[in-house]
């Protein structure tokens, strides 16, 4: 196996894995596009084990637009599509959940925790993002620190796909070292594309 892949498949993830965009979602973006009045539609492409997406599911869950939104969680591994399909993670796995989110959104378990998200619509599919993407139309994607372990070609028609099934105003979130260099998405917040309102 190459070692990029191998790396790749490792699937490091974390609950909140950057602060700072984060707080873009929950203080910008997701107001924004949830004055649509329609519930969002949100898809984590590439979750490994479902933190990024159950972070943005307790940020919703937080605004109340938790109740009718559409989330979607792909992974091209089995093992980690069921891990977060459990919706089971160790101690250290939560710990950067905060803590006022951390008392209202997890449920001890045996030795770990449960995520406790009643009334979150999630869910949690196999597939492979060089082969087809989900279709759309999507207010938010996040694809994030995957792109950097693919071919820059590969990795383009990925950002080139997922910019087709964004709706217009839709929000994409990269990871750090990410520029997905698509004409329809312009720059929003630091690691946040916004796409154009008109579709093309
Ligand atoms: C480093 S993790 C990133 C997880 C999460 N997005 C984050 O930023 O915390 C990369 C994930 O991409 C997945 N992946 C790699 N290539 C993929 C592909 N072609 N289709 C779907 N998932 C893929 C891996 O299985 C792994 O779980």
């Amino acid at each position: 196996m190459p070692r990029a892949l191998d790396a790749l498949l490792i699937g490091v993830t974390e609950f909140f894995r950057d602060a700072a965009v984060f707080a873009s979602l929950r203080d910008d973006v997701l107001p924004a596009l949830a004055r649509t009045g329609r519930p969002l539609r949100v898809w984590s492409a590439a979750c490994s084990t479902g933190a990024e997406l159950y972070s943005v599911a307790m940020l919703l869950a937080e605004s109340g637009r938790l109740a009718g939104a559409r989330l979607l969680g792909t992974d091209c591994r089995p093992g980690a599509v069921g891990s977060a399909r459990s919706g089971r993670y160790s101690a250290a796995e939560v710990k950067r959940i905060p803590a006022a989110l951390a008392g209202r959104y997890l449920r001890p378990e045996g030795d770990g925790f449960r995520i406790a998200l009643p009334e979150a619509d999630i869910r949690w599919r196999t597939a492979d993002l060089g082969r087809s993407v989900e279709p759309g139309p999507w207010d938010l994607i996040l694809f994030r620190n995957t792109a950097i372990y693919m071919e820059p070609a590969a990795a383009g028609r990925v950002w080139a796909a997922l910019a087709q099934v964004l709706a217009p105003g839709g929000a994409l979130v990269t990871g750090r070292a990410e520029r997905p260099h698509i004409e329809s998405l312009g720059p929003l917040r630091s690691c946040i594309c916004r796409k154009g309102d008109t579709a093309p």
